[in-house]
C-alpha cells in the first residue's frame, strides 16, 4: 500500500521524514567522511592544497566536523528520534508539517554551510563555526524540533515513556541550550559578528558548549538509538530497566561539569580546571554503565553475533564507545593532558569515538530502519553489510592506531631536553616523523570511506526495489495497549 494524504489522518505512523532523514544521513556520510580523507590526504601531501583557497586546508576542516557531524550524525539522529518516539509513544508524530519544516531546514543549514565554510566565512569557534545568520535558522529548526518530539510525547497512546526517549529528549533540550547560549553574539553585518563574551569567559562558554556537544549530539542522542535498536535486533529486552535510569540521570549530570578539561594549563582558573578532571573521571562511571547495560542485552543471545551482521555493528559500536570514554578521562588527568593536548592523540580518541560509536552505531541502526521504512525484508545485500562491516573497523583500528603511536611520539619529542636544557628535537622534526602514520590514517580513512559507499549502493539498491514493487508501506499504528 502506498501513502497517500488520506493515510496521514488515517492512523499510520508518519515515516515519510524518517526515509527522508535517513537517505540523507547516507548521502551526507559520504559527503562528510570524503572531505576527511581529502584533508587526511592534505595534511601528508600539503601540495593537495592546489593553491586554491577554498580548497585549503583550513577551509575544509570545518566543512568535515560540521558535515559529520551535523549532516550525517544529525539526519540519522533525526531520522531515528522520529521512528522511535511514534513506534514507543503509539502515536503518529506530532505537528506533521513542522516535521516536514524540520527536515527541509535542517537541509538548508547544511547547504549554507557547505557554501559558507569553504568562503572562509566563520565565528571562528570550534563546531561553532558557522556565521550568525545560520545560527539563526539553526536555532528556529531546533525548535521546531522540540515541539515535534515533545508534542508527540505530549499525545501518546502508551502510559510510560521508554528510555530511549529520555535519551533522545535530554539531547534535543541541551543542544538547544547550548547553541544559544554559545553563539549568543552581537552582529556587525550579514555576515560578520562579535561574540558576546571575551577572554576566558569566551573560552570557558565554548568548551561547556564543545564538551557538551559530545556529550549531548555525539552522545546522549546515539544512546538513544542503543536502547531502542539493539533490543530490536537481538529480540531481547534491555538487560537492565533500572540501570538505564540510573545511566540516564548519572551521565547528565556529569557531563555537564567536564568542559574544562579542554583548558588545561590555560588562563581558566586552577580549580576550575580540576573540577573539569574531576567531573571527566567520574563520567567514566555513568559511561561504562550504558556499554555494560547494552552490550549485556544480548545474554543468553551471543550467538546471534556470529551471523548478524547488523548486530554486530551495533555492538562493536559500544565497545568503541567504552573505549574512547575510557581513554576521554585518562586524557582530562592534567599530567596526562601535559603530553596529549595539541597531539595527534586528541585526533585519535576524536575519531575512536566518531568513527567506532557514533559512526557503527549509526549505520546499524540504519541498515535496521531502511529495509522496513522501504517495504522490504531485509537489506538488498546482507553479504554487503557483512563487507561493510569489516571494511570499516579494520579502518577504524588503522586510523586509530597510527594517530596513538604519532601522539604519544609528538608528545616525547617536543618536551626532550638535551642536559644542557635545550630543545632535543625541532618542531618540524616531529611533523617528518608523523608522516608515515599519516599515511596509514589516510589508508584507514579511505576503507572507512569505501564502507559508507558500499552502504550508500546497498541503501539505493534497498530503496529501488522498495520503490519498484510500490511496497513504500504505511504502517498502521497500534490500538492502545500497555508498556
Ligand atoms: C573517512 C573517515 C574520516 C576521515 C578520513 C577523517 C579525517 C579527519 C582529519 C584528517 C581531521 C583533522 C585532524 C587534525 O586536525 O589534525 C579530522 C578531524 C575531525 N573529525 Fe574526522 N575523519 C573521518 C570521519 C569522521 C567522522 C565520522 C566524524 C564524526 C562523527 C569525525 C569527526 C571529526 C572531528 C570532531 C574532528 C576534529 C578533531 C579535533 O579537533 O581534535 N570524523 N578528521
Ligand atoms: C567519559 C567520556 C569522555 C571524556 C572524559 C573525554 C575527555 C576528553 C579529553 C580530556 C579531551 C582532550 C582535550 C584536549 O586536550 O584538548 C577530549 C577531546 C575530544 N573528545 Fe573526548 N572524552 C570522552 C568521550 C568522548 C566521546 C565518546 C567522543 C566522541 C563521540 C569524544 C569526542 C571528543 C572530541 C571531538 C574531542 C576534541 C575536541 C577538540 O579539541 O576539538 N569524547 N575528550
Amino acid at each position: 500500500m502506498s501513502v497517500t494524504t488520506t493515510d496521514a489522518q488515517s492512523g499510520v505512523y508518519n515515516d515519510k521524514v524518517v526515509r527522508q532523514f535517513a537517505i540523507m544521513a547516507v548521502v551526507w556520510g559520504v559527503v562528510g567522511m570524503l572531505v576527511g580523507v581529502i584533508i587526511a590526504a592534505q595534511l601528508t601531501w600539503p601540495a593537495l592544497n592546489l593553491g586554491i583557497e577554498w580548497f585549503s586546508y583550513g577551509r575544509l576542516r570545518p566543512l568535515h566536523t560540521n558535515a559529520v557531524i551535523f549532516a550525517f550524525g544529525g539526519c540519522a539522529l533525526f531520522a531515528t528520534s522520529y521512528y522511535v518516539v511514534q513506534r514507543t509513544c503509539h502515536t503518529r508524530l506530532f505537528a506533521g508539517p513542522l516535521a516536514a519544516f524540520t527536515f527541509w531546514g535542517w537541509q538548508l543549514v547544511i547547504v549554507l554551510a557547505a557554501i559558507s565554510l569553504p568562503l572562509g566565512y566563520t565565528q571562528g569557534k570550534e563546531y561553532a563555526e558557522l556565521i550568525w545568520p545560520i545560527d539563526v535558522l539553526i536555532a528556529v529548526v531546533w525548535v521546531a524540533y522540540a515541539i515535534v518530539f515533545f508534542g508527540t510525547i505530549g499525545i501518546r497512546k502508551v502510559k510510560h515513556i521508554y528510555v530511549a526517549n529520555w535519551f533522545f529528549g535530554a539531547f534535543i533540550l541541551a543542544v538547544a541550550l547550548l547553541h544559544i547560549v554559545n553563539s549568543a553574539a552581537v552582529p556587525t553585518s550579514l555576515l560578520h559578528s562579535y561574540s558576546a563574551y571575551a577572554g576566558v569567559q569566551d573560552a570557558m562558554v565554548q568548551w561547556w558548549y564543545g564538551h557538551n556537544a559530545v556529550g549531548f549530539f555525539l552522545t546522549a542522542g546515539f544512546l538513544g538509538m542503543m536502547y531502542y535498536f539493539i533490543p530490536k535486533q537481538a529480540e531481547r529486552p534491555v538487560y537492565s530497566y533500572r540501570l538505564s535510569i540510573v545511566h540516564f540521570w548519572a551521565l547528565i549530570f556529569t557531563y555537564m561539569w567536564a568542559g574544562p578539561h579542554h583548558l588545561h594549563y590555560t588562563a581558566l582558573p586552577d580549580w576550575a580546571q580540576s573540577l573539569g578532571m574531576v567531573f571527566s573521571l567520574i563520567l567514566l562511571a555513568p559511561s561504562w554503565g550504558g556499554m555494560i547495560n547494552g552490550i549485556m542485552t544480548l545474554s543468553g543471545a551471543w550467538h546471534k553475533l556470529r551471523d548478524d551482521p547488523i548486530l554486530r555493528f551495533l555492538i562493536v559500536s559500544l565497545s568503541f564507545y567504552g573505549m574512547s570514554t575510557f581513554e576521554g578521562p585518562m586524557m582530562s588527568i592534567k599530567t596526562v593532558n601535559a603530553l596529549s593536548h595539541y597531539t595527534d592523540w586528541t585526533v585519535g580518541h576524536v575519531h575512536s569515538g566518531a568513527l567506532g560509536w557514533v559512526g557503527l552505531v549509526s549505520m546499524g541502526s540504519l541498515y535496521f530502519l531502511i529495509p522496513r521504512l522501504f517495504g522490504q525484508k531485509k537489506m538488498y545485500s546482507v553479504p554487503a553489510i557483512e563487507l561493510h562491516f569489516w571494511v570499516a573497523t579494520i579502518g577504524i583500528v588503522l586510523y586509530i592506531a597510527a594517530m596513538w603511536i604519532a601522539g604519544v611520539m609528538q608528545g616525547l619529542m617536543w618536551r626532550a631536553v638535551n642536559p644542557d636544557g635545550t630543545l632535543t628535537y625541532t618542531f618540524v622534526e616531529s611533523v617528518k616523523a608523523s608522516y608515515p602514520f599519516y599515511v596509514i590514517r589516510l589508508v584507514g580513512g579511505l576503507m572507512y570511506l569505501g564502507g559508507m559507499c558500499i552502504m550508500a549502493w546497498n541503501v539505493w539498491m534497498t530503496a529501488r526495489e522498495g520503490l519498484k514493487a510500490g511496497a513504500v508501506p504505511a504502517v498502521k499504528i497500534p490500538a492502545p495497549a500497555h508498556a
